[in-house]
């Protein structure tokens, strides 16, 4: 196995170059080789001598093994992904491989590089709603079961934290958001604060502000992050036709 060999792991952030760190800017020009789920490969200009792996979606672990074995003959392999690498991607699967792994994928040297998430970029275009408590919650069950997302959306609207959905829709799986949102309007104020932020960012971008009682859930796709107030969201309105503000304030019902 050659020493120079390693792994950086990096985040594009949700779309635009100005939402790329300086840092995963440089770990993407060092690199030899470029792993990661095909559209998010492509948007990586190619330099001489790089070399692009781009692969389907659900094959996390293969991908997460190739580079191992890449990094062990020597690559620099920089393993992309969209938003932050830790944040429901691939960071985790490339440490589960090395778990599951021998003492040689132990050896190998890993980097992760942070990145923008888009619950972040959609926070920023939306006013402040994370401004307290939150949680995030993928809707994806094909990685967890149903079950298990219901009894964290419960345990999320009692513990009252501002929820962020990644995942909430795909072809594969379009009820898992109106079941999801079935659920929240059981259990949270139909007046509470929502938004759907589509393709943050990017060209098609995409901001609708509603409410629990009103989001029409049929509106999220893939490319859609989704926030859900605490009872102590607000909106701002503004003049002009303007979407209003949202923001979550730092206090907790205290000091008003
Ligand atoms: C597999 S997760 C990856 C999350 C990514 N690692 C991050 O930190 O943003 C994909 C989900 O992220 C959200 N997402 C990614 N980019 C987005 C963007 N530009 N605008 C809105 N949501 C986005 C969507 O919910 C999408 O289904």
């Amino acid at each position: 196995m050659s020493g120079t060999g390693r792994i950086l792991v990096v985040g594009l952030g949700p779309g635009p170059t100005q939402w790329l760190t300086p840092q995963a800017s440089d770990a993407l020009a060092m690199a030899s080789d470029l792993i990661g789920y095909g559209p998010y490969v492509d948007r990586i200009p190619l330099r001489e001598g790089q070399m692009r792996h781009a692969s389907d979606n659900r094959v996390e672990i293969d991908r997460a093994r190739h580079a191992l074995d890449l990094a062990k003959a020597g690559h620099v392999v920089a393993v992309v992904s969209g938003g932050d690498p830790g944040v429901f991607a691939m960071a985790a699967a490339i440490f589960e491989a090395v778990d599951h792994g021998d003492d040689a994928d132990r050896a190998v040297r890993i980097d992760v590089m942070p990145g923008v998430s888009a619950m972040q970029a959609a926070a920023a275009r939306l006013g402040a709603p994370l401004g307290h408590d939150f949680c995030a919650i993928s809707l994806s069950d094909n990685l967890k079961p149903w079950a298990v997302i219901e009894r964290r959306l419960t345990a999320a609207s009692e513990g009252d934290f501002v929820i962020a959905f990644y995942n909430p829709a795909s072809r594969a799986r379009p009820d898992a958001i109106h079941r999801a949102f079935a659920l929240l309007r059981s259990l949270k104020d139909g007046a509470t604060p929502v938004a759907l932020a589509r393709a943050v960012g990017r060209p098609d971008e995409r901001l609708i502000v509603t409410t629990l009682a009103q989001v029409d859930p049929s509106l999220c796709d893939m490319s859609t992050l989704v926030l859900i107030g605490s009872s102590e969201t607000r909106f701002i309105e503004r003049p002009d036709g303007l979407a209003p503000w949202i923001y979550t304030p730092r206090h907790y019902g205290v000091g008003r």
